[in-house]
């Protein structure tokens, strides 16, 4: 049925349980799963190891076209690679934490990296999260949702992924990217037409799992 070919697309605020809720359900469905933050990330690392200062779009945008990205698009095992380095660990650092969102920014790194996202999605059967999936990489996907949680639960579950670092220093670190996300030029986080709005806050991992593959079978029902 539909569920070989849908795509899901999951966007939402730093932090407010995107990745695990997207791999879950891709796990639950039998779907592929993309991480396009992973890919920024990814960019943004690559730039770092570069010596390119991330803060001057114009030298990010030179070398944009430089960085060879590779996702695993398994839910259970997400991976990506860097001109064929993993950098799966690398990218969830501080240093990339404070340079994705600039890196992200630059028009001429989006334009590249969804060029990929959607070769990735060919055919669908695919939960993508991001910022802009339903809005601009895939405005035909058949089910979008748009994940918030209030910043204080996001910065203490993120806090505890990251093994304990500092609730307030995430706080301000998540908070400090939405800002540049939301108010970039380009594709900025918004809401997309047609998206379900799920605030995550008073849900365990879970509920919110159960209520989106409850959404993509009620689509694949409709169909
Ligand atoms: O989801 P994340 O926190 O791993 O995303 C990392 C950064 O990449 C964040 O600043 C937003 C940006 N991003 C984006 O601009 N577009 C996407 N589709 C995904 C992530």
């Amino acid at each position: 049925g539909l569920l070989r070919h849908v795509v899901v697309a999951v966007d939402g605020t730093s932090g407010s349980g995107k990745s695990s809720t997207s791999r879950g359900v891709a796990s639950r469905l039998g779907l592929r799963y993309l991480d396009t933050g992973a890919m920024y990330r990814a960019v943004a690392w690559w730039m770092l190891s570069r010596g390119v200062d991330v803060h001057d779009p114009a030298a990010v945008a030179a070398r944009a076209g430089e960085p060879v990205i590779v996702s695993g698009t398994d839910p259970l095992a997400p991976t990506i690679t860097v001109d064929g380095v993993d950098v799966s660990v690398e990218i969830r650092s501080d240093a990339v934490n404070a340079a994705v969102s600039p890196v992200a920014a630059v028009p001429e790194v989006r334009t590249r990296m969804v060029q990929l996202q959607r070769a990735v999605i060919g055919e669908g059967g695919i939960v993508v999260e991001g910022r802009d999936i339903g809005s601009t990489v895939a405005p035909d996907a058949q089910v979008k949702l748009f994940v918030t949680a209030d910043p204080a639960a996001r910065a203490q579950r993120r806090a505890a992924e990251e093994g304990g670092s500092d609730v307030a220093a995430t706080r301000e670190s998540l908070l400090n990217r939405d800002r540049i996300d939301s108010g970039r030029a380009v594709s900025p986080l918004t809401m997309a037409e047609g998206a379900v709005h799920l605030d995550t806050t008073p849900y365990t991992l879970d509920e919110v799992i159960d209520r989106v593959v409850g959404l993509v079978e009620a689509v694949e029902a409709r169909a």
